[in-house]
This record gives structure tokens, C-alpha cells and sequence, in this order.
């Protein structure tokens, strides 16, 4: 049993609203998790599977890739995990272009999801169709292009990178005296044109949950808790991102809820975030950055359609008879692979640079403290 949701998003070049549909599994009983979870546990270890989670994902998937030594990570940090882990199977808890990244990155190994059909705003907003005859009227730019895109758009793009990684990568290129094609987050690619001086073409791409953060509401509740910090993804419109402490990915947005002093935070981004920060600050006090407001739409549940997706039910069917591999064609995986591999290159290169920054650790100087 599953529930459909509708979710929209605006499809870049005509301005229209198209659909997508997303399946969300039923939440099953409390007993029938705990016997999930315990025969997730033993499929995984007797096939010597990983299983590798979103942030954005239910606690119970970020909890499980947890306690099954696998990992629950960003983005950037699930790329370099699925590749250096030695689990022949990855199970990836996220949205496609995470599933197809790890398959990239490691063709020798069977990786498979909970559901195929997870996919991302941003990725379906820039079809190769559209967006190669974009880059193909700009060849004297660089073509960046973010990891929240299909295998056939990054096999097009020069660098892939991360919201954990997108400021360093383009200030570097912009001190080579390179210009920039950015796809597809316009709110992620305006800030990162802030932050670096670059000069940068932006595609007309956004995330349905980001964008909904308003920050005229966020300033409302700002005066509410005046003692509070501000944690603001960078896939949030610039107005929310203008009146943030930090501005970072998931990684950062952890981290910083861990370093800094402050004792409420109020945080714009996917509600699954809430789950970890909890976790690992008891102490603390979380509120949701608003995303209500007179123009608010059925879209503004600050939860990702797509991750949602994700549960323990289409997990366990896939560690016992899957269906859902990621399959992608060799020669496109190996033009891919060239702009990914060049980010986890970059970003390796930057933690040995800055001891203390975790190669995948999503801290970037420069995307921390706005
Ligand atoms: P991170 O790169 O911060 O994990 O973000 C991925 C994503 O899809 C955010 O919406
Ligand atoms: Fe894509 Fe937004 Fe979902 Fe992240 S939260 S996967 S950017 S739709």
C-alpha cells in the first residue's frame, strides 16, 4: 500500500507547471518496524550488503544504515563511501541521481534501490535535451552542473559538484579565468555567484521543498527566538539564505548545530534533518525555518516527496527479490564519471590543504558562516 502525492515543479524554458507523481509507503506498526528492521539487519549482513542513507530519509533508514555499518551521509559523502566501501552491494536510501552516482563511481558493483521512481525536482526540471543545446551555445564556458542531475547531464558537464563542495570548485575555476555554465539550482547557483565574484549563466532549476522556505515568515519567528541561529540550506531563495548564520549542506548544517553556541536553532531545510540534529545535540532545540505563509501551496511540507519514497517495506523486497538495480550504459557511466571524479579529486586535495575538514565532511570555507 502506498499513497500518491502530487507534487509539481516548474519545468525551466516554457514556465509551466508540470507533475510528477511520488509513491509514499504506508507507515507500517510499531512491531511490524521492529521485525523489519531486524530482517533488514540479517539480509544486509548475509549478503555482505551497505547500505548507504540520505539525511532526508526516514529515521528508521538513517538509523538502520547506522547500526548496519553502512552510512548516513550527504551527498558528496555517499559518493566517496559507495566507492570506497568493500560491499560488492549498495543499497542506496535516497533519490536516484544518488543511486546512479554510486553506480558511476563503482560499475563493478550491483547497486540497487528501494524504488527507482525516486527522483528530484532539479533532475527533472534539466533534460539533456534542454540543456546540451544550452551549453552547446556557451563552448567557451565551463559546464557545472550539480550532483542533483541524470547521468546523461553530468556525462555533458565539465565538473559535477555537491552543495558541499560548489563554492570552492567555482572560485577555483574563476581564479583560472574561467566563466561558468551553472545547472540546475538558480537559488544555489545565484549564491554561489555571490559568494565567488564568478561569472556565471544559471539554469531556471529549483528544489519543490527549498524553494518553499519564506522569509518574511522566517523573520517573524526570527523575533520570536531572538537567541536563535539561522541554518539555511543553499537551495533556498536568496531572501532566506540572506538572513542565515550558516548557510551550508547537510554536512554543514550538523555540524555547525554541533560547534556553535547557540542553543535554539531554527532550520530551512528537509525535515528529515531533524531526526539526526536531534540525535546528536539532546540538548538543543530545532525549529522548522516556516514554510507557511499566504503563498503557501500543498508542496510546502518541508519534506522531500521523493525521499519519502524510501521505506522499510520496498527496502526489504529489494534485499529479498530485487527488481530496482541501477542500470547504466557503460560508455555514458565512463563520460560521467570524468566530472565526478574530478569533484572527489578536488575535494580530497582540499581536505589534505585544510587538516581538520574532512574530505567529504561538506565543510566548505566560504559556505559556513554567511
Ligand atoms: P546535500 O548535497 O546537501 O546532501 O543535498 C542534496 C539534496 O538533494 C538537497 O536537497
Ligand atoms: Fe531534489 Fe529537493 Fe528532494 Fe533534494 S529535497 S532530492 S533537491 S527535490
Amino acid at each position: 500500500m502506498s499513497v500518491l502525492v502530487n507534487v509539481e515543479y516548474e519545468q525551466p524554458g516554457s514556465c509551466t507547471l508540470s507533475q510528477a507523481w511520488a509513491r509514499i509507503p504506508d507507515e507500517p506498526s510499531q512491531t511490524r518496524r521492529a521485525e523489519l528492521k531486524a530482517h533488514i539487519g540479517a539480509a544486509l549482513q548475509q549478503q555482505q550488503a551497505a547500505l548507504v542513507a540520505h539525511y532526508y530519509v526516514h529515521p528508521d533508514l538513517q538509523d538502520l544504515a547506522e547500526s548496519t555499518g553502512g552510512l548516513v551521509a550527504d551527498s558528496l559523502e555517499m559518493a566517496r563511501f559507495g566507492k570506497n566501501h568493500p560491499a560488492q552491494t549498495l543499497v542506496v536510501a535516497g533519490v536516484r541521481f544518488m543511486g546512479e552516482t554510486a553506480k558511476i563511481l563503482s560499475p563493478e558493483k550491483t547497486v540497487l534501490m528501494p524504488n527507482l521512481e525516486a527522483t528530484c525536482s532539479l533532475d527533472l526540471g534539466c533534460p539533456l535535451e534542454a540543456f546540451g543545446p544550452f551549453c552547446d551555445a556557451h563552448p567557451q564556458r565551463q559546464v557545472v552542473v550539480y550532483a542533483n542531475t541524470s547521468a546523461e547531464v553530468k556525462a555533458r558537464a565539465d565538473w559535477v559538484v555537491t552543495s558541499g563542495c560548489a563554492v570552492d570548485i567555482v572560485a577555483h575555476l574563476h581564479q583560472q579565468g574561467h566563466k561558468i555554465l551553472w545547472g540546475p539550482d538558480k537559488h544555489l547557483g545565484r549564491y554561489v555567484q555571490q559568494q565567488t565574484g564568478a561569472d556565471m549563466l544559471l539554469w531556471e532549476g529549483s528544489c519543490v521543498v527549498h524553494e518553499e522556505f519564506k522569509a518574511q515568515e522566517l523573520e517573524t519567528l526570527m523575533r520570536q527566538y531572538p537567541e536563535a541561529d539561522v541554518l539555511v540550506h543553499p537551495e533556498s531563495p536568496t531572501g532566506v539564505i540572506a538572513l542565515a548564520d550558516v548557510v551550508g549542506s547537510t554536512s554543514a548544517i550538523l555540524k555547525a548545530a554541533q560547534e556553535r553556541s547557540a542553543h535554539t536553532f531554527i532550520v530551512a531545510t528537509d525535515n528529515g534533518m531533524m531526526h539526526r540534529l536531534r540525535q546528536q545535540n539532546p540538548q538543543k532545540t530545532f525549529l522548522e525555518a516556516p514554510t507557511a505563509g499566504s503563498s503557501a501551496t500543498c508542496r510546502s511540507c518541508a519534506h522531500c516527496p521523493w525521499m519519502a519514497m524510501n521505506g522499510l517495506e520496498n527496502l526489504l523486497q529489494e534485499l529479498t527479490t530485487p527488481t530496482q538495480f541501477i542500470r547504466i550504459d557503460s560508455e555514458l557511466a565512463r563520460r560521467a564519471q570524468m566530472p565526478i571524479q574530478r569533484m572527489l579529486d578536488f575535494t580530497a586535495a582540499r581536505a589534505q590543504r585544510t587538516p581538520g575538514v574532512g574530505a567529504a565532511s561538506g565543510l566548505v570555507p566560504g559556505i559556513g558562516a554567511a
